[in-house]
Parts: C-alpha cells; sequence; structure tokens
C-alpha cells in the first residue's frame, strides 16, 4: 500500500495545483489547556508535527487564535522550511481575549491584521488557504459575509492568500461568497453523531469543493457510543478510528483534519484509511444520529 493510499488517496483543490492525501492533521490541539499559552511539552508538540509530516501528512489546518500565536510558532519551529507540496489552511475572524474567550474578530481590519499574523508567525509570503470563520462553535447563523468576503478576496488579489475557503457557514453564504471570489474549501462541525450538513456535503461534493470537518472526534468532548465501540471490536480498531474511517467513506470530498498532541494517537488517526467498514457497519453507525441508511 502507498503512503498515499494508506492515507485516504488523493484530493485535488478544485481550480489550483493543491492536492494533498485525505487524511491530515488539526493543529489547535497543540497549544496549552483551552488552546491557551505554551503546551507543557513543547518538544512532543514539535515531535508530533514532524512524525505527521514522516507518515505522509501534507496538509495541516492551523490559526493564529490558537495560543494564540503559539500553534502558528511552534509549526513554523518544527516544519520551516516547509516541505514542496505541504499545504498549510489556517482562518482568520475570531481573537482571543484575555479571558481566554473567543471573540469575533470580522471587521475589515481584524481580518487584514488576522492574515498578516498569520503570516509572521508561519514564516510565510504568502498563505496556501484562508478560510474565513463566521458563525459560532456549535452552528453557523445566516447573515450576509460579503464584506467580510470581500476584504479576503482582496488580499487574494495582493498576492498575500492564494485560496480562499469558509467555516461555520450554511449553504446561502456559500453562494454569496463564490460570486464574490472561488471557494475551495468549507469547514463545518460534523462527524458521526452530528450530522447537520449532510445534504450540504452532497451538494459541495458535486461542485468538488472539499468538506473538512472540524471535531471529526467530537472535539473537547471526544466522541462516545457503544455503535462505535462494538464497530471498533468487530474490525480490530479504536473507537475513534472507526469515526474517522466512517467520515472517510462518507463521501470523497470529505478530508481530515483530526486533533491531537499525543504521539500514538496521532499514529492511530493516521491508520484510519485502512479500515474497511461494511455495509451492515454503517447503517449501525448511521442509527447513532437516526440517519436512515440508503
Ligand atoms: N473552524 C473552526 O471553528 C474550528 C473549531 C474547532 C477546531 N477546528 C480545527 O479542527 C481540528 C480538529 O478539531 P479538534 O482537535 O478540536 O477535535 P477532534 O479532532 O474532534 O478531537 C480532538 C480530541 O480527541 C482526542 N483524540 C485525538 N485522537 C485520538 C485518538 N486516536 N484516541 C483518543 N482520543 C483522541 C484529542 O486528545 P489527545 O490530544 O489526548 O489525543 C482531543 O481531545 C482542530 O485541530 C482545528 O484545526 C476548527
Amino acid at each position: 500500500m502507498t503512503e498515499q493510499t494508506k492515507l485516504g488517496g488523493s484530493f485535488n483543490f478544485p481550480g489550483t495545483s493543491m492536492t494533498v492525501n485525505r487524511v491530515g492533521y488539526g493543529a489547535m490541539q497543540l497549544a496549552g489547556p483551552h488552546v491557551w499559552g505554551p503546551p507543557r511539552d513543547v518538544d512532543g508538540a514539535v515531535a508530533v508535527l514532524r512524525e505527521a509530516i514522516a507518515m505522509g501528512v501534507n496538509h495541516i489546518d492551523t490559526s493564529d487564535f490558537y495560543g494564540p500565536h503559539v500553534t502558528n510558532q511552534i509549526i513554523k519551529q518544527a516544519l520551516h522550511p516547509y516541505r514542496e507540496g505541504l499545504v498549510i489552511v489556517t482562518k482568520v475572524g475570531a481573537r482571543r481575549g484575555e479571558d481566554q474567550s473567543w471573540i469575533p474578530a470580522l471587521s475589515p481590519k481584524e481580518l487584514t491584521d488576522g492574515v498578516h499574523d498569520n503570516l509572521r508567525n508561519l514564516g510565510l509570503d504568502a498563505l496556501d488557504v484562508v478560510n474565513l470563520r463566521v458563525g459560532g462553535i456549535t452552528g453557523p447563523s445566516e447573515g450576509s459575509i460579503e464584506e467580510q468576503f470581500t476584504v479576503l478576496a482582496d488580499l487574494k488579489r495582493q498576492g498575500l492568500i492564494r485560496h480562499l475557503g469558509l467555516s461555520n457557514v450554511t449553504a446561502k453564504q456559500l453562494a454569496e461568497a463564490q460570486s464574490i471570489a472561488d471557494v475551495v474549501c468549507i469547514q463545518n462541525l460534523y462527524n458521526v453523531v452530528h450530522r447537520s450538513d449532510d445534504g450540504f456535503i452532497d451538494n459541495l461534493a458535486k461542485q468538488g469543493i472539499a468538506y473538512v470537518p472540524f471535531f471529526p472526534l467530537g472535539g473537547f468532548t471526544p466522541l462516545q457510543s457503544s455503535a462505535l465501540d462494538s464497530a471498533a471490536a468487530s474490525v480490530g480498531a479504536t473507537p475513534m478510528q472507526v469515526a474517522l474511517a466512517w467520515l472517510l467513506q462518507r463521501s470523497p470530498n470529505i478530508l481530515l483534519i483530526p486533533g491531537t498532541s499525543s504521539m500514538d494517537h496521532l499514529r492511530d488517526n493516521l491508520k484510519a484509511a485502512t479500515i474497511e467498514l461494511s455495509r451492515e457497519i454503517i447503517a449501525d453507525l448511521d442509527a447513532i444520529s437516526g440517519v436512515v441508511a440508503q
């Protein structure tokens, strides 16, 4: 099995020369507790990133508000100068309060400053992909994103951003953004239990746009389900590996960015694409969220 097959095969972001393996890595867990300040073990965080790359990961998701700044600085420390073909996707649209809160930062100045913060802390002249993050952590809320997306489209024209994506958005907001500039990926909350984006994913697949679920393993409250446990027992994997394998089988435009600060969990997660789930197991897993299998 080639490195690419082991990581779920490849995906080409639409209208770009960027091709990534479907199993990538989400860097949020590399900052300290509550995504604040440095981790207890900086060398361990650096080692996790280097191992991910050594195992073939070429898609990393990050943001400068993780830490804040810390996660990007660790990525730079571990991986700069970056390997040819590595795609680093970041996001703007929030900032952190002194009390560790997550505050929307969507004014033109805040978005522009966010792009420059990412460039500086990652040590880059241009960002591969920037997601405009709107909505809340639990889901999107309707409303125009024209002003915010136009700011990012302008920064793209200036050469600071290569491609654009969106996070925590609805189909209507995607359509509005697409009238301004091309969108290559969507990053919303989705996993085997939380499936409100089922229809949206199918629509994006038709357009060839990547759907990159955040909290693929449940995020701060990792998934727990007896269906995951029994599926894991029957395929000889862990419940988390099954949750990731289910996402890979759900739709070919789904890319994985599971987050971990643990070397063992990283290695487990990168094996998810080698697990094949039968139709019966998928039907059992679909039942967790009340979806009727086709
Ligand atoms: N756009 C947005 O608004 C948004 C919001 C949240 C996150 N994100 C992005 O999405 C990425 C993924 O989200 P996430 O990291 O928050 O959540 P996640 O991937 O769903 O889950 C991470 C949690 O699962 C644990 N874990 C990971 N692998 C495991 C394994 N094999 N076995 C057992 N436990 C495991 C991690 O702990 P250990 O460290 O102990 O492994 C951590 O507690 C983030 O890194 C970030 O880049 C985006």
